[in-house]
């Protein structure tokens, strides 16, 4: 997987079918997604659930790029052996989630996957300063994690912040949240290059009018 900055456009398969997440995925893919995101939710550290291990392995042979796996859990430890043997290409755990992100990190890079830390929307950009070299991507999170179809919340100076802080190092920083053509410019031009998003991509499309996937991908691409 070669670094690049260029924006990437990554639909949050929470906002999919669940009944049929292998067509969900080929969907979007095939409509000019660049990334899947997967929202992992233990009903603990957020206050839903959603799937754990078995459904990433079980959806990875249907993602023909990357699987961008976002971990809503507490603790993170125990499972990051599971989500890399599932096939994460990204595994993301919150800064908010236990004591030791830094052993999490190593953890994960250790199980052969690159390594994210998310950050929630009320935890300055400032915790995760000493972490840069430990990480491949930052999570910036403009919802309060746990569902999807909320309201955005501006954060465009913690971006800008984290877009600093990153300097020249080969580190992602996505937007994951209320992410709409409305909301995608601001997040691009303070330094974003993944956007996460959820309702904004399958809103009024479905496997078998997948069409609508590919216009609301590209109405976000082309407000950027
Ligand atoms: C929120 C999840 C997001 C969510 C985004 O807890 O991490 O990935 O699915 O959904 P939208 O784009 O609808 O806000
Ligand atoms: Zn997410």
């Amino acid at each position: 997987m070669t670094f690049d900055r260029s924006v990437k456009i990554a639909p949050s398969i929470l906002s999919a079918d669940f009944a049929n997440f292998g067509l969900e995925c080929e969907a979007i893919e095939a409509q000019g997604a660049d990334w899947v995101h997967v929202d992992v939710m233990d009903g603990h550290f957020v206050p839903n659930i959603t799937f754990g291990p078995a459904t990433c392995a079980a959806i990875r042979p249907h993602i023909k790029g990357v699987m961008d796996v976002h971990l809503m859990i507490a603790p993170v430890d125990p499972y990051i052996d599971a989500f890399a043997q599932a096939g994460a290409d990204f595994i993301t755990a919150h800064v908010e989630a236990g004591p030791h992100i830094h052993r999490t990190l190593q953890a994960i890079r250790g199980a052969g996957a690159k390594a994210g830390v998310a950050l929630n929307p009320g935890t300055p950009a400032s915790a995760i300063e000493d972490l840069m070299d430990d990480i491949d991507l930052i999570c910036v999170m403009t919802v309060n994690p746990g569902f999807g179809g909320q309201k955005f919340i501006p954060l465009a100076n913690k971006i800008a912040k984290l877009r600093d802080m990153v300097g020249d190092r080969e580190v992602h920083i996505e937007i994951d949240g209320g992410v709409t053509p409305a909301t995608a410019p601001g997040c691009v031009a303070a330094g974003a290059d993944v956007l996460v998003a959820g309702s904004a991509v399958f809103k009024g499309g479905s496997v078998s009018n997948p069409d609508v996937y590919g216009q609301n991908i590209r109405a976000i691409r082309d407000a950027i």
